[in-house]
């Protein structure tokens, strides 16, 4: 008769343990019990990276690396996109289920009127360098929004989570433009509350002299479904970042700019950044046998390329193809789209690629849409951040929901000195 457990022989005492499996998982404190001896602490697993461990059990969003397969609260990844907009996407990602007509209208209304920032927040991103990174303006802007919301600290209150949920999705497209026009120095473009949450976006970013600034639909749309397909991705480095940071009860803003520092990284969010500078570098199509060269010989990375989970193509990846389509209609075409394209056509026949289960990620396209959207290179890691906060929120207030959770605090395996006697400083070789 099958059973749902794992016996273990501990070869060093002949011992043998039963440890039930739930959920395709062990749990690593039933290690524990499995000693050499009467004062062993007890076995521990060892995985640098967490590249096969499971730090909570979350309902928020499915990834099957190997199908590539994105699903939001179980709803398709491809759907959302067709058919959801961003709030909407953020509202189930919070809540679980997707809203009636009457809960996503106040839903939008409480977002859309959460989106002016106290105007000591302009007075702090003033007092960046000119050529400060946006992204570091962000991050030290979201950080800064916890000293203006004391209540904030309010954890386990379900109206102040609540209250910092509308806040943080409703100003983090307003922090994103203010740093955006503090580094080109424009004026700070007040919210607009008659358009939608990316067109309201579109408007701060860029509004000039117009009176009234009227973003393009097609691109808001764009930008709107860009959004959705960043809104959540379980446990990947940022959100392991908020989730490991919200476990010591820090308010969400603090949390979150500790989540967003952890996208900046050019292994994550900043990794859109490093594909147009990759195919800057590149230049023209004859470049990219030579760089593909580079990248076999370990030079280089090939960036946008490759994930963690995702052993297929990266299911984000084939919608974005399809949002270029329809901005470079809006914009004309991107000329790096069609190094990229190159690039993926010859990586996808290359062996050192097909080996390795190495595909375009979401990274790859998003940078030239935005680009051909006139956002600077600068700013994709910022796009990121926006499109993930809902994730990031949700997943925050699942794990202190989860009775389960506490402080996160991984163990070590210590491999420094053993003790030994303080030399003084005249004694030392
Ligand atoms: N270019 C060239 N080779 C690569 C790449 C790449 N982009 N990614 C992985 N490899 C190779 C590695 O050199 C390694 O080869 P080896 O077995 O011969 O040593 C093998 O593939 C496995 O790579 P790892 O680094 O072990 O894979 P890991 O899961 O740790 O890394 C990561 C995932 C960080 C995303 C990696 O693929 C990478 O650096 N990609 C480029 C950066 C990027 O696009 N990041 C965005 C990720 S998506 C996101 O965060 C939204």
């Amino acid at each position: 008769m099958p059973k749902d457990s794992l016996t273990i022989t501990d070869n060093r005492t002949g011992q043998r343990y039963e440890v039930p499996i739930q959920d395709g998982t062990i749990r690593a404190m039933d290690l524990r019990q499995i000693k050499a001896s009467a004062d062993d602490l007890g076995l521990m697993s060892y995985d640098p990276a967490y590249m096969n461990t499971a730090s909570c059990r979350s309902a928020v969003s499915y990834i099957d690396g190997d199908q590539g397969i994105l699903r939001y609260r179980g709803y398709p990844i491809e759907q959302l996109a067709e058919q959801s907009t961003f709030l909407e996407t953020a509202y189930l990602l919070l809540h679980g289920e997707l809203p009636s007509a009457s809960e996503l209208d106040g839903w939008v209304y409480n977002i859309t009127h959460h989106t002016i920032l106290h105007e000591n927040i302009k007075k702090f991103i003033d007092g960046f360098h000119h050529d400060a990174h946006p992204m570091g303006m962000f991050v030290s802007a979201v950080a800064a929004l916890s000293t203006f919301y004391p209540a904030a600290k309010h954890i386990a209150d379900e109206t102040s989570r609540r209250d910092q949920i509308f806040r943080l999705i409703a100003k983090t497209p307003t922090l994103a433009a203010f740093a955006h026009r503090h580094s080109v120095g424009m004026p700070y473009a007040y919210p607009d509350n008659d358009l939608s949450y990316t067109g309201n976006f579109l408007n701060m970013m860029f509004k000039a002299t117009e009176v009234k600034y009227q973003p393009n639909a097609v691109l808001a749309r764009a930008l709107d479904v860009l959004f959705i397909l960043h809104a959540d991705h379980e446990q990947n480095c940022s959100t392991s970042a908020m989730r490991s940071v919200g476990s010591s009860h820090a308010d969400p803003y603090s949390a979150m700019a500790g989540a967003a520092a952890a996208l900046y990284g050019p292994l994550h969010g900043g990794a859109n950044e490093e594909v147009l500078r990759m195919l800057r570098e590149i230049g023209s199509k004859e470049n990219i046998p030579a760089y593909i060269q580079r990248v076999k010989n370990g030079e280089v990375r090939l960036m946008g390329f490759g994930h963690r989970i995702y052993k297929n193509y990266d299911p984000r990846a084939r919608i974005i193809k399809r949002v270029a389509d329809e901005v470079f209609d809006v914009t004309g075409r991107n000329p790096l789209l069609e190094i990229a394209g190159e690039l993926e056509r010859i990586a996808l026949q290359d062996d050192y690629f097909i080996s390795r289960k190495l595909y375009p990620n979401v990274d790859f396209y998003s940078g030239i849409i935005y680009q051909a959207m006139r956002f600077p290179v600068e700013m994709f890691p910022v796009l990121f951040a926006i499109g993930r906060t809902p994730g990031w929120l949700a997943q925050w207030q699942e794990m202190l929901l989860d009775k389960e959770q506490k402080i996160a605090r991984p163990r070590q395996v210590y491999i420094g000195s053993p003790q030994r006697d303080y030399v003084s400083i005249e004694k030392r070789a």
